[in-house]
């Protein structure tokens, strides 16, 4: 046999011998998964004490806000027929926090736990990516760290509320 020949079929046989292709199911989010991630980040969020109440107000709007819209189809019956611009949006604010809390304002008190969590939940869902322009990195002038942690984080907080119960549903459901 030419060894071309006899190359291919010992690549191919094993494909031959599986059983009649199976359409590759695609990557999906695990709901349930995510519901139990979410709900920690809440909590650690929750626990966290913090001394200044002052918002530092950002510009936050735009395509890429880091935040969730009534126009981001995250209602309950838009997800239940197709929740990927829901999980587009989560996942655009997930890569937003996790850059957030990797940049300089977080330089004197990083968050460990936060950022694993959100790593995790990055990892989970599943849903092709749809790009977007992030707003700018505030200014992190030494003075100002202490309030854009603190306005980071309230809006970590109010995005993972809504997170938390779009997964909640989507587990209920799935
Ligand atoms: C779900 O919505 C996305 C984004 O709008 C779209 O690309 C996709 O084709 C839709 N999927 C189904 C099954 O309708």
């Amino acid at each position: 046999m030419a060894p071309l020949r006899r190359l291919l079929l010992a690549l191919c046989l094993p494909a031959m011998l599986l059983p009649p292709a199976v359409p590759f199911p695609a990557p999906s989010t695990d709901w349930a998964a995510c519901r139990d991630l979410s709900q920690r980040l809440s909590r650690l969020l929750g626990t966290m004490k913090e001394s200044h109440r002052v918002l530092v107000s950002e510009d936050m709007e735009g395509e890429c806000a880091p935040h969730i819209r009534c126009s981001d189809a995250c209602d309950p019956s838009t997800l239940d027929t197709n929740s990927t611009l829901c999980l587009q949006r989560i996942l655009q604010g997930l890569q937003h926090y996790q850059a957030r809390l990797g940049s300089d304002i977080f330089a004197t008190h990083p968050q460990p736990e936060l950022k694993a969590v959100l790593e995790e939940l990055l990892s989970l869902v599943q849903v092709p990516m749809r790009s977007c322009r992030p707003p700018p990195p505030p200014q992190a002038d030494s003075w100002a760290q202490p309030l854009l942690q603190h306005g980071t984080l309230e809006r970590l907080r109010s995005f993972t509320a809504v997170m938390s119960r779009v997964f909640t549903h989507g587990a209920s459901t799935r």
